[in-house]
């Protein structure tokens, strides 16, 4: 009998004893949801309030989209920029993959320009900042020696857009970028409509009307590291290219005219290779450009259902997070991080190295307004720009 009234204790023990675990164990997990949930701070760290300002008489802050796989992306309407990109690895274990900020006022501040933002009207260099429409020359301004680079001084990265419309899975942004603009002709009302899907992609659509007729070429400039932004360089990520020709460039990194085959030179990544494999190789492009600086021609083929071409697939292999990128535009520029110098303090006070990212850019040649020859960015009165560039993310089995 007293066996049994023993027993009894002990199994009643037991069971409070697990469900008092249980319990534990579920109040840690709801408290971990507030904290994701709570309107102050995001998934991945962020403050809201270190991003809410009013600029150029319009407010500013950090909008946040997910979706049902626990993917959140954030973005800040200043430079309508990605601020963050939590994304899965093979073990479901979430990591912010791109580099970016704590607060608006250091993305104000100009070091890391460009983190995740829209680049406009002209994505990468014109040569000599100036080209010739119907006869009238226009002269851009120079901010990248003697050159245009990314839309000038104050490009589509450094002002202010209105959000349209958000809900919890698309954010769209607009603005209409006045007549010379940077030099730039026209009135061109700009709409961007960023949208994390239930598949983990993020998916750009750019639309853009002008009343005369200028040249135009909008990409996006994420610094991607799969690891986690701020684990290292990215010379071990692999990557595939979907192109056989490549776009080499003088001393200025202005294309030189000519499309050279990626055969038996380090631009090939018709199979997937480290990055860094050849970064270092004496390759006469490689020097020129410190590293890859390049813009690469897209094959036609494959396309997905939507008609997007497949552009590029980085893999890393240790969190296993794999990315593909899809566009309809006919180039791709693979910029490694050449410049990235490890200052300016990035997101969690972590430091983005040298090679520290990969951005891979969708866009039309660099410096088309200058090269007939090359695919036209012109855009005219009573025609609608429209361009879509998908970064799918998943794992490798
Ligand atoms: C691009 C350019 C690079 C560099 C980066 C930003 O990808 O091609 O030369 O300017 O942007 O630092």
């Amino acid at each position: 009998m007293k066996s049994f009234f023993y027993m009894s204790m002990i199994c009643l023990a037991l069971i409070l004893g697990v469900n008092g675990c249980k319990q534990k164990k579920r109040l840690s997990a709801s408290a971990k949801t507030e904290e994701r949930t709570s309107p102050d701070s995001t998934k991945s760290g962020l403050v809201m309030a270190n991003f809410r300002d009013t600029i150029e008489n319009i407010p500013v802050a950090l909008y946040v989209l997910t979706n049902e796989q626990g993917m959140e992306a954030t973005f800040t309407n200043y430079g309508q920029r990605l601020v963050s990109l939590m994304v899965p690895d093979r073990h479901g274990i979430f990591n912010d993959v791109v580099l970016g900020f704590s607060s608006l006022d250091s993305y104000r501040i100009g070091n890391g320009k460009y983190y995740g933002a829209v680049i406009g009207r002209y994505g990468n260099r014109i040569a000599g900042g100036s080209f010739e429409l119907d006869g009238t020359p226009y002269t851009l301004a120079k901010n990248n020696g003697r050159n245009h680079l990314h839309g000038g001084v104050k490009g589509f990265e450094s002002v202010v857009w209105r959000v349209a419309e958000h809900n919890g899975k698309q954010i769209t942004f607009h603005r209409t970028s006045p007549d010379m603009e940077e030099g730039y002709p026209g009135n061109l009302d700009v709409r961007v409509t960023y949208t994390l899907t239930e598949d983990n992609a993020l998916k750009i659509d750019y639309e853009a009307k002008t009343d005369k007729k200028t040249h135009l070429n909008l990409t996006n400039h994420s610094y991607f590291n799969l690891k986690g932004a701020g684990s290292g360089d990215i010379n071990d990520h692999l990557l595939q290219v979907n192109a056989d020709q490549f776009i080499p460039v003088d001393e200025e990194l202005i294309p030189t005219g000519k499309l050279l085959p990626v055969a038996n030179t380090p631009f090939d990544f018709r199979k997937e290779k480290p990055v860094g494999q050849e970064v270092n190789s004496t390759y006469e492009q490689i020097v020129l450009g410190k590293g890859y600086d390049h813009s690469f021609v897209l094959n036609d083929e494959p396309k997905t259902e939507e008609g997007l071409t497949f552009t590029a697939k980085v893999t890393e292999p240790f969190s296993g997070r794999v990315m593909e990128v899809f566009t309809d535009q006919p180039a791709v520029q693979l910029y490694g991080g050449n410049f990235m110098d490890g200052t300016g303090g990035g997101k969690k006070g972590k430091t983005y190295l040298y090679r520290g990212a990969i951005c891979l850019e969708t866009q039309h040649y660099p410096d088309s307004p200058n090269r007939p020859d090359f695919p036209s960015t012109m855009l005219e009165p009573g025609q609608t720009f429209r361009s879509t560039t998908v970064y799918a993310f998943s794992v490798m089995k």
